[in-house]
């Protein structure tokens, strides 16, 4: 007999950083019962690599700024594909959701007045990053974290969902693995949110932590959720480079916010010619491409990287503004930011792309199924500007909450088919106990296919043979087996990661394939232009066996709106 523990609430939400926890405290707000769910530890969110600040126009600092400048920023940034209803809402809902922050107890850093102190980004006309040094990420977890555990939701922590249920089309429940018991356990729900983040570590240099596997993205799309603009990863101009520890790790655009520069082994100031205006405060596609160029063209250092300095600022001002840099350094490779240059080079960081959601509910096209944060897409298009992230995870993590407790309102739980759950059980215990293929050297291979084949300059050769070695990995991955019970068992969660990475990696494959153009952080060397036809947004969704693609044109922004967008043009 297959036996497992059973919870109910009104609404689950997969997933524990800031997105999933705002949307938590909002549900709470409208009455609703939550349990919360995560498969790492409660407060160990990936929020907390967002350290540079939380874009929001309060105008402190530069008192010009205000929520139609950042509206236009985050659509031009976005190089036209963002959808502008979310970006409306971003824009205008920023601020209210910073001062509610400070309200719950975060604490922003100030100015000599005694204001909220924001920093410069790149990509952002004014000074608009309110911040906790280079911290802010924690911060902000840290406070919705005592917010939400006041408040009567119920968390899981270390339970890794497998599989979601839907009953007649509609979502009854998930099927989690205890990780510290080995028991599973069945979460019933009349509605769910997926906030679990991205899936960063699909590529083999990333900022992401071991969480970020695509495991959300991958739960929506098997359940018949669209997936939208996968094709577009962010790669972060500035990651550590050494020791190999240390590679990838961020190093955080507050450095170049606070004036830190990017030179090449020539010592050169390289931004100069890239981007003459902007310099190294250019968006992150741009800054990431040309520290790209340098490396390429052999003017980098003795680890691949180019370097980035801010030493001539002093060291009063860099313990003051920037600490966790000065240590993370310090710590991992014995380097003095104070007196010497930092080794970086991109890193990926961020995917724009996601679950297709509703802008105003973060409702999916799965009845009852919500979706906010990082796992879902539409507000950053093309490129995402630092800091957005932050303010993304807040506007809509509370908007997915209100829109999935008043999607419950009069609703009758359902539940989801008892064989399905028995099968799903049989087959999570089925990658036990044999000699099977090794799920981390699959893993191994699908990131270097990631890194190689679809990295920060791609072509159709190149990825056409990257989608042949996908379908060689997925194919393979059939046979993964491994030792050991089903308590802790990293590599039975090995054998469940690869499953959800190989859908991610198969969606960004395809997606990028298919645009023939360059546009934000999707580069092509064979189309190196940016074409009026690919003005769309590629929608992904299951059928059958297949990933099938439809491309959606970009909705006009209307007049009212329009006229505070510098308008596209197309060489
Ligand atoms: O560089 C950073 O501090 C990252 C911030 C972000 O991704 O928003």
């Amino acid at each position: 007999m297959v036996v497992y523990k059973s919870f109910e609430s009104d609404i689950l939400i997969i997933g524990a950083g800031g997105a999933g926890l705002r949307a938590s405290l909002s549900a709470l707000e409208h009455g609703k019962s939550i349990n919360i769910v995560t498969k790492s530890l409660i407060g160990k969110a990936h929020t907390v690599m967002a350290e540079g600040g939380i874009a929001a126009s309060v105008g402190d600092v530069d008192k010009e700024d205000n929520w139609t400048v950042h509206f236009a920023d985050t659509i031009v940034e976005g190089v036209y594909i963002g959808n502008w209803r979310m970006a409306e809402l971003l824009a205008k809902q920023a601020p209210e959701r910073v001062y509610e922050l400070e309200r719950y107890g975060a604490v922003f850093d100030r100015t000599p007045e005694g204001k909220i102190m924001q920093r410069a980004f790149g990509g952002h006309t004014y000074r608009r990053l309110c911040h906790v040094g280079d911290k802010t990420g924690l911060e902000i977890i840290r406070t919705l974290e005592d917010k939400v555990l006041h408040t009567g939701a119920k968390m899981f922590d270390e339970v890794y969902i497998t599989k979601l249920f839907l009953n007649e089309g509609r979502f009854a429940g998930a099927l989690g693995l205890e990780m510290r018991s080995g028991e599973f356990v069945l979460f019933k729900a009349k509605a769910l949110i997926i906030s679990t983040g991205g899936c960063g570590r699909v590529y083999k240099v990333t900022s992401n932590s071991w969480e970020s596997t695509g495991d959300g993205l991958a739960l929506a799309y098997n359940a018949g959720a669209e997936l939208m603009d996968m094709e577009m990863i962010q790669f972060h101009p500035t990651g550590m480079v050494w020791p190999q520890s240390a590679k990838g790790l961020l190093v955080t655009e507050s450095v170049r916010g606070e004036g830190g520069i990017l030179l090449n082994s020539k010592h050169e100031r390289f931004m100069l010619k890239y981007s003459p205006e902007k310099k190294e405060l250019d968006a992150r596609d741009v800054v990431a491409r040309s520290n790209y160029y340098e490396i390429m063209a052999g003017r980098g250092g003795p680890h691949g990287g180019v370097y980035l300095d801010i030493s001539h600022k002093g060291r009063d001002f860099i313990l003051k503004k920037l600490p966790g840099m000065y240590a993370q350094f310090k710590e991992f490779a014995g380097i003095d930011i104070t007196k010497e240059a930092m080794e970086v080079a991109p890193t990926v960081h961020y995917q724009m792309g996601g679950i297709r959601v509703d802008p105003y509910t973060c409702a999916t096209s799965v009845e009852g199924v919500f979706s906010a944060g990082e796992v879902a897409s539409g507000l950053h298009g093309a490129n995402r500007l630092g800091g957005n992230s932050l303010a993304d995870i807040l506007v809509f993590g509370k908007l997915a909450g209100e829109g999935a407790a008043k999607w419950t309102d009069g609703k009758q739980e359902t539940d989801p088919d008892e064989n399905e759950v028995n099968d799903e059980i049989k087959r999570v215990d089925g990658l036990l106990g044999g000699n099977g293929t090794n799920p981390y050297d699959l893993i191994d291979e699908l990131t270097s296919v990631m890194q190689d084949h679809f990295g920060i300059v791609r072509n159709g050769n190149q990825m056409k043979e990257g989608i042949r070695m996908l379908d060689e990995i997925e194919k393979r991955s059939g046979a993964v087996m491994v030792r050991g019970g089903l308590k802790y068992n990293h590599g039975l969660l090995a054998c469940l990661e690869l499953q959800n990475m190989l859908v991610a990696c198969k969606a960004i494959a395809i997606s990028a394939n298919m645009r023939g153009e360059s546009r934000g952080a999707h580069t092509r060397s064979d189309f190196p232009k940016r074409s009026r036809k690919w003005k769309v947004n590629i929608v992904c969704k299951k059928d059958g066996n297949k990933l099938s693609t439809r491309n959606v044109e970009v909705e006009e922004i209307p007049a009212e709106l329009a006229k505070y967008v510098k308008p596209e043009v197309y060489e």
